[in-house]
């Protein structure tokens, strides 16, 4: 996306706010969209600096920051906090938060007061639902007409992972990959800006990218969506063994950090750390006095 200034291109300092236009002016131009998840402060800086377009504080932090054992337990309020951490570290990306499960199912009313709060608390700049059936797409309406920018996501919906029959890809019958068609028609027409596929076969996931007007964010749905979007921690390699199939991961931070802290360890117990670099000083005469002090209180 063309929204960096001539004279910083390395760093986020020179970058234009990204845009709702200027998400859609990409998919008009062919330019590949870019997202990846932040779920703190430095994170957010992080994914802001390498040049983002969009920065999701995705429900995946459930797993990946917060240890549970799916998206589903995640509360408002934790989520809540994320995005406002995540919030403080971004600056050019647009940001989209990811509502949690729970949160908006049961009526438009409850998904435009938790939008709301992602708005007005966190500073978010759009937020992210799941699903394209009739009650998704009335949310989205909804959200959309309250005033708030609304990206979808359908194909593997982790929010209702158990009634998919698990998490596994969406659409690999011509059955399956038609419905898929139509939630993703409905989520447009229901005014979302974007949407999210994943986990769609690669032919299914660029036919549907072509059909729609809005840009198609795919992860694990092949290389025609008009941008990739990928979870931070399984691109840098946090968790040994978690990453699924279709996600690339671009370092090894954990054997890294691992070393770090082992090392730190190391030197800690043979009392290699810290050095006089690492320690404050005091004028000779202070301590003289000091230590004169002390004497008088030893008993
Ligand atoms: O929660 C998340 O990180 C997501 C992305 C995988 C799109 O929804």
């Amino acid at each position: 996306m063309s929204t960096t200034s001539k004279t910083d291109t390395n760093n986020d300092a020179g970058r234009l706010p990204v845009t709702l236009p200027a998400i859609a002016e990409c998919k008009r131009r062919g330019e590949a969209i870019v997202m990846a998840t932040a779920y703190d402060f430095p994170s957010g800086q992080i994914v802001d600096a390498a040049g983002a377009d969009i920065v999701l504080v995705g429900d995946s932090g459930a797993e990946v920051v917060l240890g549970y054992d799916s998206t589903v337990a995640v509360s408002v309020e934790e989520m809540l906090m994320l995005t406002a951490a995540t919030r403080r570290g971004v600056r050019s990306a647009l940001l989209v938060a990811d509502l949690p499960f729970g949160s908006y199912e049961a009526s438009d009313e409850q998904a435009i007061r938790t939008a709301q709060r992602f708005v007005k608390e966190a500073r978010a700049d759009a937020v992210k639902l799941e699903g394209g059936g009739p009650a998704s797409v009335s949310r989205i309406r909804a959200i959309v007409a309250a005033g708030i920018p609304v990206m979808g996501h359908v194909g593997l919906t982790p929010q209702t992972s158990t009634a998919l029959g698990g998490r596994r890809a969406q659409g690999r019958t011509a059955q399956r990959a038609l419905e898929l068609a139509g939630e993703a028609l409905a989520v447009q027409d229901a005014n979302a800006f974007a949407i999210v596929f994943e986990a769609i076969p690669a032919a299914i996931a660029g036919e549907i990218t072509r059909l729609l007007e809005i840009p198609v964010i795919g992860i694990g749905a092949g290389v025609s969506t008009d941008g990739q979007v990928l979870v931070l921690h399984d691109m840098l390699g946090i968790y040994p063994g978690r990453a699924p199939r279709f996600a690339k991961q671009y370092a090894e931070l954990r054997s890294a950090m691992v070393g770090a802290v082992s090392e730190f360890a190391d030197e800690v117990r043979t009392r290699r750390f810290p050095t006089a670099e690492h320690t404050f000083s005091i004028d000779p005469k202070e301590l003289a006095a000091f230590r004169e002090g002390l004497a008088g209180l030893e008993r």
